[in-house]
């Protein structure tokens, strides 16, 4: 794309200011400012005008979910199950690890935090170990990809190299960056963070399957016969992925997605919770939920609205490919964006001054036709690492690291 052709670009959707500095700059910021425009989808912007990016939620109930003890009682039959299609190599896994970790305050990517104390443990290997617990009972290796941001790609794909794919075997891993979206002001204006570099951020956890798709991993996926594709985030360092009694409960079910969930810890915690609403799976926040919803409990005095999703998510993968077909929702989100004022001056605002897109898995969920809850047990299987310290944090998962086993 020439200055020209960008100029009638921008024009074309009122965002012309983001040449305003194209002269100050080098050849190469000039090729590069161009090339980023012309990537731009210009297409989300007329999400603002017409607000959709706000959903109306319908009408909710309950889904309940294949209980801890159900598991137990039927763990043979569903491991044999899930054993078969770990080994004709059905299953594949999808690690998300394109977010921006704000909250943990690392400058590096999340999975390169080091959990251990008296040893280096890293977020990655956490993960890595439990997918390799999988492997080692199969005796196959399942197909990895990770999907990165533009930011995060270069760290995260040394980090691999460096330290050996962790012992996995790095013909079955592959790294996907994830696509970006433009950050917007309050006026509608796409922000500039640079003279020559326009503001963008990735497009969030829903991101993912685009991307994927892009970047030619679908059919390698579709040629290598695989038919479920799990994701998970890179915050949970104790949850288990694939295992063969979760891989087995799903093809029993004959489910299009099944979502790992734990019970609630209290009536009022803040997670999102799997039910219907107007029929079809859904994931109602926490904010979203009455009071009534919050406390209503069964004949055996359990809530209704009981399970909490934990980011951990098992698709089939044809029934995915129809869907993702169809036009996911996308988010329009109040964020704290750093860009150049009108004096060109880098500003970092302390309170929200625009918005962001995002594409949420949770959307994924509710254009399937139907998902099974499989309950985990808390204490085994969620130890995810968003701050530091206090809850959900470094110190959190270490003792749950610890409980489980593991030596830090
Ligand atoms: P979070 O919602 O915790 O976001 O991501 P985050 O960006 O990692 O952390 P904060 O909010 O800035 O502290 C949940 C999972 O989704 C991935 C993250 O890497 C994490 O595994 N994610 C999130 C992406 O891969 N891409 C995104 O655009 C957003």
């Amino acid at each position: 794309m020439n200055y020209q052709e960008a100029l009638e670009l921008t024009s074309k959707y009122g965002q012309q200011h983001l040449l305003q500095y194209y002269d100050s700059l080098s050849d190469s910021e000039k090729a590069s400012l161009l090339s980023q425009i012309e990537k731009l989808d210009f297409s989300l912007l007329s999400l603002l005008k017409e607000n959709s990016g706000t959903q109306n939620r319908g009408a909710f109930e309950p889904l309940g979910a294949l209980t801890v003890d159900e598991i137990e009682e039927n763990r043979s039959e569903y491991e044999r199950l899930g054993f078969e299609a770990l080994k004709e190599e059905k299953v594949a896994a999808v690690l998300l690890a394109g977010g921006m970790g704000t909250r943990l305050g690392f400058d590096k990517p999340k999975g390169m935090y080091n959990v251990g104390e008296t040893r280096e443990l890293y977020i990655f290997e956490c993960l890595i170990n439990n997918i390799l617990d999988v492997v080692r009972v199969t005796g196959h290796y399942m197909y990895l990809l990770v999907m990165t941001s533009e930011l995060n790609h270069e760290d995260t794909v040394n980090f691999f190299r460096e330290k050996e794919y962790f012992g996995y075997d790095p013909d079955y891993v592959r790294f996907f960056v994830q696509d970006t979206a433009p950050c917007v002001g309050y006026d509608g204006k796409i922000l500039l963070e640079e003279k020559g570099k326009i503001a963008v951020s990735p497009n969030g956890n829903g991101g993912w399957f685009t991307s994927l798709a892009k970047a030619g991993l679908l059919d390698l996926l579709n040629a290598h016969g695989v038919e479920y594709i799990s994701v998970f985030g890179v915050d949970n360092v104790c949850q288990r992925i694939n295992d063969p009694a979760y891989v087995g409960a799903m093809l029993k079910s004959g489910r299009d997605v099944t979502a790992k969930v734990v019970r609630k810890a209290d009536p009022n915690e803040r997670v999102g919770v799997l039910c219907l609403e107007d029929g079809r799976p859904s994931i109602v926040e926490y904010y979203e939920m009455t009071d009534d919803m919050i406390h209503l409990k069964d004949e055996n005095g359990n809530l209704l609205y009981n399970f909490g999703v934990i980011l951990n998510y098992l698709f089939r993968l044809d029934r995915l490919t129809e869907i993702m077909n169809d036009q996911i929702p996308v988010h329009i989100v109040e964020k704290k964006i750093p860009c150049l004022d009108g004096n060109g001056e880098l500003q970092k605002p302390e309170s929200p001054n625009g918005y962001k897109f995002e594409y949420l898995v949770l959307d994924m969920i509710h254009l399937l036709s139907s998902c099974l809850p499989y309950e985990v047990v808390r204490e085994r299987e969620f130890a995810p690492i968003k701050n530091r310290t206090g809850v959900d944090s470094v110190e959190s998962a270490r003792a749950l690291l610890v409980e489980n086993g593991v030596t830090l």
